[in-house]
């Protein structure tokens, strides 16, 4: 049964839709006078604070949207210290940085080393200028209330890589559907989750000694993901997958698709194992049907569709462990930085930082993005013998296997705090092939923090008073 539906007028747009534009602004800031920001924050931010109705009206979209996060120390700047039942939140994401396989904080963009940024303004529009415009704005009616601390610009590409990652890859086609709001539109495969796995002080939010206003507010985990381009490219050359009748190059976008569990199109490769197709990847109906379950194979050993550690895979385990409905996130990052140059490509280096303004809303940061990201991607077990966040571990007691079958990191995201990464069936005739990754991973992390983005009334009555 669906919950009450939620009131959308009240929840920010980016958490269950994502603002969805082709220019986003990431805007940094720290609380200089609290006295000052609170009636401006009331009066300047809120207004212009974009909702969920709002977004899904167009005739109601805003030139600029506008969405707010406050980090731990940026609510108790404003005299909130009430704990939200969030340990990851409250000590803040460079606390967290070696649990997450960060080798230590020297890629960290400096600003994100410590806990002096207080909030996130989200500007999202389709064009630079428009930002630039409600950027001079605010700043002009904010005056010194708030100090910019960084600023990360992030644009979608174009043409025909529209929608797709820095590494080629289409990106945002899975989210999951959430009860109380577009569930009952959920598209096949798609997972359906309570709306407090998102919400906070929603049913099925777990969390415990929530204060009231922080209902409808959820956890904005955001990191500055920098990707090694034309790195990983010279890597999916030099290492193609060879037989199955496929050419050097067709091996080598074999790889690729394999360490993801997607092709380039988007195509599941739990579907379409060892070529491309692009209309699967486009087809909305079919191109998250998927499970890595077979009738017959052995989901339990079978990798000749998809290796365990793809990294669909590995933040999705799907059938690995019976849809695990709390490890769940929305996603709504959007890539930065410049296409690869002529040059970059000729050295097969990066010389132009680009990588992907990574964004996940969850009402539990340990059981989404962090159980993701610590339990599961940089772990070198299968989702089949990796645990699941505590509140179902119950129900699978029996089944869990402590013998370590080894199936490699995530070969995208996993990180082992700088220690040598091994990925393993890559090759689908040979799922002990191990490749050892030497050097670097070709995605880095730079860095981020764990925000909170309350909900409008949650601003109105208990932030800005
Ligand atoms: C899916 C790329 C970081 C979690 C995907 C997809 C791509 C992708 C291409 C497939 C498209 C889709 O299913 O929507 C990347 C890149 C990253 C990155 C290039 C870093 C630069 C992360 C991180 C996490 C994460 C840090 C969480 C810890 C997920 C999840 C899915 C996904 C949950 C959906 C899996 C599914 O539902 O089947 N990613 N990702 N990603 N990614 Fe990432």
């Amino acid at each position: 049964a669906n919950a009450a539906n939620l009131n959308l007028d009240d929840i920010q747009g980016d958490i269950l839709i994502g603002m969805k534009k082709n220019q986003e602004l990431f805007y940094f800031f720290s609380i200089e006078d609290p006295s000052d920001f609170k009636p401006k924050l009331a009066s300047d931010i809120l207004p212009n604070i974009t909702s969920t109705s709002q977004l899904l009206d167009v005739s109601k979209q805003p030139v600029t949207m506008l969405n707010i996060a406050f980090s731990a120390t940026g609510l108790s700047a404003l005299g909130v210290n009430e704990s939200l039942g969030d340990s990851a939140f409250a000590g803040g994401q460079f606390k967290d940085s070696r649990s997450l396989g960060d080798p230590g904080s020297d890629n960290w963009v400096p600003e994100f080393a410590g806990t002096d940024i207080h909030g996130v303004l989200l500007f999202a529009s389709d064009s630079q200028d428009n930002i630039n415009d409600a950027v001079f704005e605010l700043e002009s009616a904010l005056g010194g209330s708030i100090k910019k601390v960084y600023s990360l610009a992030a644009a979608a590409r174009t043409g025909s890589q529209a929608g797709h990652e820095h590494f080629g890859f289409l990106d945002g086609i899975s989210n999951p559907a959430v009860e109380g709001f577009n569930a009952d539109q959920a598209m096949p495969g798609q997972a359906r989750i309570s709306s407090g796995t998102i919400l906070l002080g929603e049913s099925g939010d777990f969390g415990r000694g929530r204060p009231a206003w922080a209902k409808d507010g959820s956890f904005l985990v955001f990191r500055q993901l920098k990707q090694l381009v034309p790195e990983f490219n010279k890597f999916l050359v030099d290492n193609p997958i060879v037989g199955n009748g496929l050419t050097r190059e067709e091996g080598s976008e074999l790889l690729g698709a394999r360490m993801m569990g997607r092709w380039k199109s988007g195509a599941p490769i739990d579907l379409a194992p060892l070529r491309d197709d692009p209309e699967l990847g486009a087809d909305p109906l079919r191109n998250n049907n998927f499970t890595y379950a077979h009738a017959d194979l052995d989901l339990s050993t079978d990798q000749s569709r998809c290796p365990f550690s793809a990294h669909t895979r590995k933040t999705r385990p799907r059938a690995d462990q019976g849809e695990n409905l709390v490890t769940q996130i929305m996603r709504a990052g959007i890539p930065y930085g410049p296409e690869v140059s002529d040059d970059e490509a000729a050295a097969n280096t990066t010389s132009t930082e680009r990588g992907l303004a990574f964004v996940a809303y969850q009402s539990n940061i340990g059981n989404g993005f962090r159980f993701m990201q610590q339990t599961w991607a940089n772990s070198i077990k299968s989702a089949l013998h990796l645990p699941r966040p505590c509140r179902i571990m119950y129900s699978l007691s029996t089944s869990l296997s402590f013998v370590n079958p080894g199936v490699g990191v995530d070969p995208i995201i996993g990180s082992l705090a700088g220690a040598e990464r091994v990925i393993k069936g890559m090759d689908p005739s040979n799922a002990n092939q191990t490749i050892t990754l030497t050097g670097n991973n070709f995605v880095i992390s730079r860095g981020g923090e764990y925000m909170f983005a309350p909900s409008l009334s949650a601003i109105a009555s208990k932030l800005s008073v």
